[in-house]
C-alpha cells in the first residue's frame, strides 16, 4: 500500500509517499481502506522524532481517520466489510489501508462525507471527553476554550453550545474569532491583544470561568488559575506553551481549583472503547442530525502531507486539514 514515511525526523520536507505491507486484521480488528486522515498536532511532533508511538503500534503516522471496512479479524461482530467508519488509532492513518482495533471504529453517518469523516473522532472525542467526562461541565456554566478556532476549539465550542454554556474563546486574530462567534462562542478574547484573565472575569461578572479547556500548558497555567472561578476546573490537554512550571498550591487550595489533564493516545484499549462508545451514544446523533459539524478548513492529497504539516504549525487554518488518500495524486 501507498503510505506517507518519516525520511529522517526533521521537519516537514521529511514526509514522502512509500510502499508499506498491506496491514493485516488482528483478532478483535478490522482494515478500513482509508478515505481521508485528520492531521494533528501530535504528528508533527513524531515527525520530528518528538512523540515515539506507543509499544505495538503502527510506526505510519496518524491518529485518525475515516474509510471503508475492507476486512475483519476473527472475534468481530461489528462493523462489517463494505461499512463507512470513522477511527481513532494509536498510528498508522496516513495510508491507504489502516488496522484499527473494532471498538475504537464508529459509523459515518450518511449525511456526513466520508472525506470530511476523517477529521471527526480525535478533536470531537478529546472535547467531548475533556468538557464533559473529565471536566464535568454542567449545562449553563461558563466554559473558557483557548484556541477556539482550532480543532479541538471548533468542536469544543459547539459541543459546549449544545448544553447551554456561555461560551468564551481565545484566539489569535479578529477573524479567527468571528469564526468562533459563527460557531456558537459568546464572546471572544484576542490573546495577542487581551489580557484574557481580566476580559474572562469583567465577562463573567468577576467570577470567573467554571471551566478552562487548555491547550497551552505551562506558560497558560498561572493565568488560567487567575482566570478560572473558585471551585472551577482547569483541563489541560495540550502543552504548546511548554511542560514545566510551578504552581501556587496555596491558591490552588484556598479556592479549591482542580486541575486535570488527558491526553487520549496514550489510554489503554479498554478505556479508549469507553471513550469511543461515549462518543458514539452522545456526540454520534448529532452529527447525524448536523446539529454538530465538522469544520474542514481544506483537503489536501496524501502526498501532501508536508504541506499540511506546514499549513498546521502556521496560524493559516480554522478547524481540521485533512488528508484525501483515496486517489492516486
Ligand atoms: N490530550 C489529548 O488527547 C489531545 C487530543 C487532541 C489534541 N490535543 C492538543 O490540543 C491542542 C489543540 O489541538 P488542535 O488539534 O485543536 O490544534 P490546532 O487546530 O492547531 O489549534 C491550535 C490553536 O492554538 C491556538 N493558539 C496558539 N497559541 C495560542 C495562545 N497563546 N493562546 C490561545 N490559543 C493559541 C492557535 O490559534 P492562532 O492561530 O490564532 O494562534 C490554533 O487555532 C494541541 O496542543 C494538541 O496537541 C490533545
Amino acid at each position: 500500500m501507498r503510505a506517507i514515511v518519516v525520511a529522517t525526523p526533521g521537519g516537514p520536507e521529511q514526509l514522502h509517499i512509500g510502499e508499506r505491507p498491506d496491514p493485516v486484521a488482528e483478532d478483535g480488528q478490522v482494515v478500513v481502506r482509508v478515505a481521508s486522515a485528520g492531521i494533528n498536532r501530535a504528528d508533527l511532533l513524531q515527525r520530528q522524532g518528538f512523540y515515539p508511538p506507543p509499544p505495538g503500534a503502527s510506526d505510519i503516522l496518524g491518529l485518525e481517520a475515516s474509510g471503508v471496512v475492507a476486512s475483519v479479524g476473527t472475534g468481530v461482530t461489528a462493523p462489517s466489510v463494505g461499512d463507512r467508519v470513522m477511527l481513532l488509532v494509536e498510528g498508522g492513518a496516513y495510508a491507504e489501508l489502516v488496522a484499527v482495533r473494532a471498538a475504537q471504529t464508529v459509523q459515518v453517518p450518511d449525511n456526513i462525507d466520508l472525506i470530511d469523516a476523517g477529521g471527526i473522532p480525535e478533536v470531537f472525542i478529546t472535547a467531548h471527553d475533556a468538557l464533559f467526562t473529565r471536566g464535568r461541565l454542567q449545562d449553563g456554566e461558563t466554559v473558557l476554550i483557548h484556541g477556539g478556532a482550532g480543532g479541538v476549539g471548533t468542536a469544543a465550542i459547539q459541543l459546549a453550545r449544545q448544553h447551554g454554556c456561555r461560551i468564551l474563546v481565545t484566539a489569535g486574530s479578529a477573524e479567527k474569532l468571528a469564526r468562533c462567534i459563527a460557531l456558537g462562542a459568546d464572546e471572544g478574547i484576542n490573546y495577542r491583544t487581551e489580557d484574557f484573565v481580566a476580559r474572562t472575569r469583567e465577562l463573567s461578572d468577576g467570577r470567573g470561568a467554571d471551566l478552562v479547556l487548555d491547550i497551552m500548558g505551562a506558560s497558560y497555567l498561572g493565568r488560567n488559575m487567575d482566570a478560572v472561578a473558585t471551585d472551577g476546573r482547569i483541563v489541560v490537554i495540550g502543552m504548546q506553551g511548554g511542560n514545566q512550571t510551578d504552581i501556587d498550591l496555596g491558591v490552588m487550595m484556598r479556592r479549591r481549583i482542580s486541575l486535570i489533564s488527558t491526553t487520549l493516545r496514550a489510554r489503554p484499549a479498554g478505556q479508549k472503547a469507553v471513550i469511543v462508545a461515549a462518543f458514539a451514544a452522545h456526540v454520534l446523533p448529532s452529527l447525524a442530525d448536523g446539529r454538530l459539524q465538522p469544520v474542514i478548513d481544506r483537503v489536501l492529497p496524501l502526498e501532501e502531507a508536508g504541506e499540511a504539516h506546514r499549513l498546521m504549525a502556521s496560524s493559516e487554518v480554522v478547524g481540521k486539514i485533512v488528508l484525501d488518500a483515496s486517489t492516486d495524486a
